[in-house]
């Protein structure tokens, strides 16, 4: 068995995996920094690089010793992030990734971090009823993160047309935003979540950005979604309303919570007509959210196309999906190999067709 280890620290996870044939999860090991950040209300990029050094070797060796790897020699190859993300992050990740294949004489595959969403859904995860996708291309992709909102054509493997993407914050970063005006801490997303459990989706009407706009058929715009936040907040004060209303916040966080599944699923299930997919797959932080996972199953399984989001603890920042999208790049770019002179790029885009 082809065995890869993969290596992510963009941003605020330290994360070590093996994987078997681009598939198999043999370890996956994530260590959070999130109490480390809350602090903070969201993530201080000195504090997560500094805590990136502090964990990367027993982080690697935990991955290591849970897939029954003995010496790093017997691996065929390390993986590791290189972009994007945040700079003093990802070169941790890097130089340990540099040292090992390094010293083991290993093939060194760097991967691009949004690539290694898209993966997140092509590892064997024997709990997912529906499997994973199969080679029946074109496969539409949305990925939706906390720096990410990109609506992706996959052609094959490796071969990506970007359709269209946000024109100003990401999904995930409207969720950040908007918990930390609603007081509901960090991360957002899993916060909004949480007190939207018994709220009404329809309580308020918060625009669908981008709808009927000819020229950004497949872009996306949440910063308007936020200002309509900040003033719904501000009127129901004036009104002497009172914000820490558990059942009020309910009502805002469910409201606010649906105008991004809809608007995202909408823009998804359009695009995959468009471009005539044969299935759909979502991926990054927000695909979590359990609102945009019941509306996208909803609206695709009236399509009658199937649809792939990852189990929760791979749809947020992981090695295993690292590990997986190396694999597969490795078969589509014979000779990505000997890596070693590789750096960090902060704002690396998905390698696109030609
Ligand atoms: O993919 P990810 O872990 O990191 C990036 O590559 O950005 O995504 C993190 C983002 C954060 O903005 C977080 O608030 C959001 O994903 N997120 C969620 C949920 N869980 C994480 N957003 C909505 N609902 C969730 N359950
Ligand atoms: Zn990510």
């Amino acid at each position: 068995m082809n065995r890869i280890l993969a290596i992510e620290t963009s941003c605020d996870e330290t994360a070590a995996a093996v994987i078997g044939d681009g598939r198999t999860i043999l370890s996956n090991v994530v260590a959070t920094q999130i109490e480390l950040h809350r602090r903070f209300g969201g993530v201080f990029p000195e504090v997560a690089s500094r805590q990136h050094v502090l964990a990367i070797q027993p982080v690697i060796a935990q991955a290591l010793a849970e897939a029954g790897v003995a010496s790093v020699r017997d691996l065929d190859a390390i993986a590791v992030t290189h972009g994007p993300g945040l700079a003093g992050s990802l070169l941790v990740g890097v130089n340990a990734a540099k040292g090992l294949a390094f010293a083991a004489g290993l093939p060194l595959l760097p991967v691009n971090h949004l690539e290694g969403h898209i993966y997140s859904n092509w590892l064997d995860v024997p709990e997912r009823s529906e499997g994973r996708p199969t080679d029946n291309f074109p496969v539409l992709v949305l990925i939706v993160s906390g720096g990410h909102t990109e609506l992706i054509e996959m052609a094959g493997h490796g071969r990506y047309r970007r359709l269209g993407g946000t024109l100003d914050d990401a999904a995930g970063e409207a969720f950040d935003k908007v918990a930390r005006l609603l007081d509901l801490g960090f991360p957002g997303g899993p916060a909004i979540q949480q007190a939207a459990t018994s709220g009404a989706p329809t309580a308020f009407d918060l625009p669908r950005a981008l709808r009927h706009a000819p020229d950004h058929r497949f872009d996306f715009s949440f910063s308007g979604l936020k200002t309509a936040a900040l003033n719904l907040t501000k009127r129901l004060e004036q009104e002497d309303r009172d914000l820490r209303d558990p059942a009020l916040l309910a009502d805002i966080a469910a409201s606010f919570e649906q105008a991004v599944a809809d608007i995202l699923v909408e823009k998804t299930a359009d695009a995959a007509l468009l471009t005539d997919a044969r299935q759909v797959c979502i991926c990054g932080g927000v695909s979590a959210n359990r609102a945009l996972r019941a509306t996208a199953t909803a609206r695709l399984a009236e399509l009658g196309l199937p649809l792939y989001i990852p189990p929760l603890a791979l749809c947020t920042d992981n090695a295993a999906m690292i590990g997986a999208a190396a694999y597969h790049r490795r078969q589509v770019d014979d000779g990505t190999g000997d890596g070693l002179a590789i750096d960090v790029h902060a704002s690396l885009p998905l390698p696109e067709i030609a």
